[in-house]
């Protein structure tokens, strides 16, 4: 008798080398999965091979601005997941081309193929928005709808894990400035989530677990103003800085400074979302779009900055426990 193994399903991650898609890599290596990372510079990459087995995860080039590198990265795939994302533009990498046309590609490629896929969107995806980034993964996600009727969308609030751009951009701050700075106020809400809650429900998207051409706002267990993120990560850090409001007109002006640097800390555009509260939506609450909802616990802030934010404490992993200056 034959003993037939079939080969395990084939996931192309789009973004996979970045802070959310090494999460989903990762996930999808311990379902067993094969998994391709498709990005800019997969030279760089080296990092995602140990998070599998031998073989089991493969970098290759693509860029979303080139169709023919989607068509290649998309071969013999059996699922697609779109993780790329930019927070500034850049040279040729606009938030059109990138978030809009770029995922529209994916999700074109995907249909030409009968691939289904999910798109990374955002809660502050909106095609009514001020902001171009808005807009643009706003465009993103209904092109991919479009297209691909049967796609997931997953529209996180703000992410938090140990290789985020927020708490640990605002904890190195701290080492060095007797200031943090709250734009506006810092009254703007969040619901932070944990980078693995986000990762588990694009896996369960790969497995085929989760409703089609539906979105899902992914927030955690807390909704918090700026400031009670900043406290939070101060008290984890163990140092004692002074919370100064800067109004709104006086950050547009920093702002259109510091977007002339080439990784911009602020530019106007994110000013326009910082507007915004970044928070799980009533219907989805309501018709069980939520990490709940799919019967995922998130994770809390509490339980997680301490895993890594220890490395900004005066003492390092040696906590004192009492907060310094
Ligand atoms: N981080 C958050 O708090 C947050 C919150 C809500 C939603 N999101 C969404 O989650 C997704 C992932 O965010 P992230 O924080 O993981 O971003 P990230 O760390 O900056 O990763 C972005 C990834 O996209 C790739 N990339 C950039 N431009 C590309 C292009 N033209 N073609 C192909 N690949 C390209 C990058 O690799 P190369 O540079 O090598 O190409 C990298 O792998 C994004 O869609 C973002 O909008 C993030």
């Amino acid at each position: 008798m034959a003993l037939i193994v079939s080969t395990p399903k084939l996931v192309t991650v789009f973004g996979g080398s970045g802070f959310v898609g090494r999460h989903i890599v990762r996930t999808l290596a311990k379902r067993g999965y094969r998994v391709r990372v498709a990005c800019r510079r997969p030279d760089l990459a080296g990092h995602l091979q140990p998070l599998g087995n031998v073989g089991q995860i493969q970098p290759i080039q693509a860029n979303l601005r080139y169709r023919w590198t989607i068509e290649r990265a998309l071969e013999g795939a059996d699922y697609a997941i779109n993780c790329v994302g930019i927070l500034h533009e850049s040279g040729r990498q606009r938030f059109s081309s990138v978030q809009s046309f770029g995922a529209q590609a994916i999700a074109e490629v995907c249909r030409a193929n009968g691939i289904s896929m999910t798109q990374i969107s955002a809660i502050g995806a909106d095609a009514d928005s001020r902001s171009d980034y808005a807009r643009s993964k706003a465009a993103g996600a209904a092109a991919v709808l479009e297209a691909v009727p049967d796609a997931v969308i997953l529209r996180p609030s703000i992410i938090f894990g140990p290789e985020d751009s927020f708490f640990n951009r605002f904890a190195e701050m701290a080492r060095f400035s007797p200031v943090l700075p709250l734009i506006g106020g810092g009254k703007t809400k969040f619901q932070p989530v944990y980078v693995a809650d986000v990762a588990e429900a694009a896996a369960r998207a790969a497995d085929g677990t989760l409703a089609g051409g539906t979105s899902y706002d992914l927030g955690g267990p807390e909704v918090l103003s700026f400031r009670e993120c900043m406290e939070r990560m101060l008290e984890v850090i163990e140092r004692k800085r002074w919370l100064v409001s800067v109004p709104w007109p006086l950050a547009r002006m920093k702002a259109s400074v510091l977007e002339l640097l080439p990784n911009p800390l602020l530019t106007r555009d994110q000013l326009l979302q910082l507007a915004v509260d970044n928070v799980v939506s009533e219907a989805a609450i309501r018709e069980g779009r939520t990490l709940e909802g799919l019967g995922i616990r998130p994770q809390s802030l509490q339980a997680i900055l301490p895993t890594y934010l220890w490395r900004f404490r005066r003492a390092g992993q040696y906590t004192t426990g009492s907060v310094t200056s």
